[in-house]
């Protein structure tokens, strides 16, 4: 529409500027040194959402990290879109491979490179902006909840608390996120599904003490040798989760589900060439979209013990510890997943070790309907801004809380996002292209307004 793209040139430096504030607090939620961050952000983004046209927005305290509601309530018998994101980062090391300090956003070849750049902050902050153009040019189409939270890379522990405890502020229609990729921008595309997970610590223990390493060494085992060899035993020959039941439950896809998956253009050769790999790994008998979008996996996520400093140090160690998480697809639960990964790691340790288990955190796999009004008016969005119908993708990644939208809420959700899968998240040099930053609040609106119309 004329108005918007007017409000939108005539706005464009000040939406970066506004981002780029909100780019600078280090809202890092895994280290307890930035909790002033987190609530400093917080405000922030409460203040955003109040300067954008919301009537109310609030900080709401929570056991961890506040999550930060704001509302712009139209005309009550007009639909709902409560727009979910999360304002808090990953941690920004290592801090010597950025090519620029990671809270000090710059943009460089059209490019915002900073943490949070695209997860979340720039993807969460198009849905103020996008607000704020409807605001300005009287054309919002819904009414509009904002919900952003501060504990989504941490696992959302106590976002589920209030959603039960909010379900009447919470009322929508449909909830709408962005934080989630497309093929790219010359393929756009909407995510249908998220994979779930379940985050395991394991602690190997050997002798009671660390030991010389030439003087035990070769008759008492070593943790971090047997560590291995247990990782290692979790895949077998084809890739396979050897956990006994891990894929019981699993939802095959159909043939004709795998084959529209397969026809999304992905050129393996850029992807091998891009990630710098001479060649791609995984689970016999599956393509990489459908390694990636629709099978479960296992992953080492870190892994210690012994001497790590500088120099040698001949030590056989006391102990050997690893982070595992597991990806799960449809079918597949959190909690019964970690208690057959507990179970199996306890019968697969050797007498000369003792092992403890511990679940940190996990979440459940989603699907989201194509059939739906939603998901109709999310595709004509996309259509409209881009000029071209979405593919519909199943993304790798997870957001818990969507899961419970539905089973707490009893909402769908639409994931909506403009992130792009070598956008480096959660990895040094974040960045979030400047066009798709601007497509995306292109986009939104037209989301809006196609929903509302959609609905009637
Ligand atoms: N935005 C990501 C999830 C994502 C990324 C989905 C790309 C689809 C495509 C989210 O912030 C995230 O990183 N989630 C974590 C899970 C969380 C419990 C720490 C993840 O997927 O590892
Ligand atoms: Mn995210
Ligand atoms: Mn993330």
């Amino acid at each position: 529409m004329q108005v918007w793209n007017d409000y939108l040139s005539q706005n464009k430096q000040r939406f970066l500027d506004e981002l780029f504030e909100l780019l600078r607090i280090p809202s890092v939620s895994a280290d307890s040194k930035h909790k002033p961050d987190m609530q400093r952000c917080a405000e922030a983004v409460k203040e955003n959402m109040l300067k954008a046209g919301c009537d109310k927005a609030e900080i709401c305290p929570t056991g961890g990290h506040p999550i930060v509601y704001g509302e712009k309530i139209i005309d009550p018998s007009l639909p709902t879109v409560l727009v979910y994101g999360h304002y808090d980062v990953q941690p920004p090391d290592p801090l010597e491979l950025w090519h620029s300090g990671p809270f000090e956003p710059v943009i460089k070849d059209e490019k915002i490179y900073a943490r949070g750049a695209c997860d979340d902050k720039g993807q969460m902050f198009m849905h103020v902006k996008a607000l704020e153009l409807m605001t300005k040019t009287n054309t919002q189409a819904c009414n509009v909840k904002l919900m952003i939270e501060g504990e989504e890379e941490v696992g959302s522990a106590n976002l589920g608390k209030f959603l039960e405890e909010n379900k009447e502020k919470l009322k929508a229609d449909i909830v709408l996120v962005s934080d989630t990729s497309m093929i790219s921008m010359e393929h756009p595309s909407i995510e249908t599904g998220l994979r779930g997970l379940t985050y395991m610590e394991v602690e190997v223990t050997g002798p009671n003490r660390d030991l010389h390493s030439g003087v035990y060494g070769g008759a008492v085992a070593n943790p971090i040798n047997i560590l291995c060899q247990m990782i290692a035993s979790l895949h077998d020959e084809n890739n396979h989760i050897s956990i006994p039941g891990f894929y019981d439950k699993v939802q095959d896809m159909s043939a004709d589900e795998r084959k529209a998956l397969n026809e999304a253009p992905f050129d393996l050769g850029e992807y091998k060439q891009e990630l710098g790999i001479k060649e791609v790994w995984g689970e016999k008998g599956y393509t990489t979209l459908e390694r990636t979008g629709t099978r479960p996996t296992l992953d080492v996520n870190g892994i210690w013990g012994g001497y790590t400093g500088e120099g040698a140090k001949t030590v056989l160690p006391s102990k050997a510890s690893a982070k595992i998480s597991m990806r799960l697809v449809p079918g597949q639960g959190s909690d019964e997943t970690a208690e057959l990964f507990t179970k199996h790691f306890e019968s697969i340790a050797p007498d000369y070790v003792s092992v403890k288990v511990t679940a940190l955190h996990g979440g459940e796999p989603v699907v989201t309907p194509t059939d739906s009004v939603a998901y109709k008016a999310a595709a004509k969005a996309v259509e409209t801004s881009f000029g071209k119908a979405p593919i519909p993708t199943r993304g790798g990644g997870s957001i818990p809380i969507v899961a419970l939208f539905e089973s707490v809420l009893g909402l769908k959700t639409v994931l909506l996002g403009f992130g792009l899968d070598n956008d480096n998240i959660h990895s040094p040099n974040e960045k979030y292209d400047v066009f798709n930053y601007f497509k995306g609040i292109e986009t939104i609106p037209y989301f809006h307004k196609y929903f509302a119309e959609m609905s009637k």
